[in-house]
């Protein structure tokens, strides 16, 4: 079996206290899973969380960073102060952050090879939203945003990335995408990949879903060929629906 990548995006939820504790909670469950497992928890529990996942199997991530270094910045998070409060991921253009804070692909590709230059792990997350898809732009939608957010990565590089797959009409709706229709997609996002790259590259990438991911549907979602894993927002917030998912082949 491949390995599969299962990330928790908690978003803005949880204080630190709450964030420790579910941590704790998690790393005694899912130790011995054979799952990649990623959390990315709020800013502010960065440091306190991974304090609780040191010497575990269970990676930290952020949910955003900077697109700069360091200097005249306010508000914004550079990729060594990630690094020092020992993150290893970032997930990089939500729909949340393209929506609602108007992210350019453009920015989207700085952040990108600035987490590589810095040896964080990007997850570049693509979708589409449901008038794109209505309006059957699906597949534009998502080859621009993968054409424009992989700009200046080098083949050697494209390894250390993953991309993950998120059609915004299934993000906290409840509405998934049928394990069909996601599959079309990152097969699709394949495609884009080896026209850019090399069929082997396209092959080796790891392709997570997300969008309303549940201990329900998890499985059938994974069963697809082009599914690597997934990114899971609301599902990620206790440990009784993320730990099924993480070990959906239970
Ligand atoms: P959801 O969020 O699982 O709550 O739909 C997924 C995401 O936004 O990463």
């Amino acid at each position: 079996m491949k390995q599969y990548y299962i990330a928790g995006n908690w978003k803005m939820h949880r204080t630190i206290a709450e964030s420790v504790e579910l941590a704790k909670e998690l790393v005694a469950k899912l130790e011995g899973s054979s799952s990649k497992i990623m959390i990315a928890p709020a800013f502010t529990s960065l440091a306190a969380v991974a304090t609780v996942l040191k010497g575990s199997n269970v990676l930290l991530g952020a949910q955003n960073m900077g697109p700069e270094e360091q200097g005249a910045h306010t508000g914004e998070i550079s990729p060594a102060m990630l690094k020092d409060a020992g993150v290893s991921v970032v997930i990089l253009g939500h729909s949340e952050r393209r929506h609602s804070y108007l992210e350019t692909d453009e920015l989207i590709n700085k952040k990108l090879l600035l987490a590589l230059k810095h040896g964080l792990e990007p997850i570049l997350c693509v979708g589409e939203t449901l008038a794109e898809r209505e309006g059957g732009n699906l597949e534009s939608v998502v080859r621009t945003q993968v054409v424009e957010g992989l700009k200046g990565v080098a083949e050697t590089e494209l390894a250390k990335v993953i991309i993950a797959y998120e059609p915004v009409w299934a993000i906290g709706t409840g509405k998934t995408a049928t394990p069909e229709d996601a599959d079309a997609v990152h097969a699709y996002i394949r495609r884009v990949l080896k026209e850019l790259y090399s069929e082997k590259s396209a092959v080796a990438m790891t392709i997570q879903y997300g969008g309303s991911v549940k201990p329900e549907n998890a499985a059938e979602l994974m069963a697809k060929a082009n599914i690597d894993g997934a990114l899971v927002g609301g599902a990620s917030l206790k440990a009784e629906s993320f730990v099924p998912i993480v070990n959906f082949y239970k």
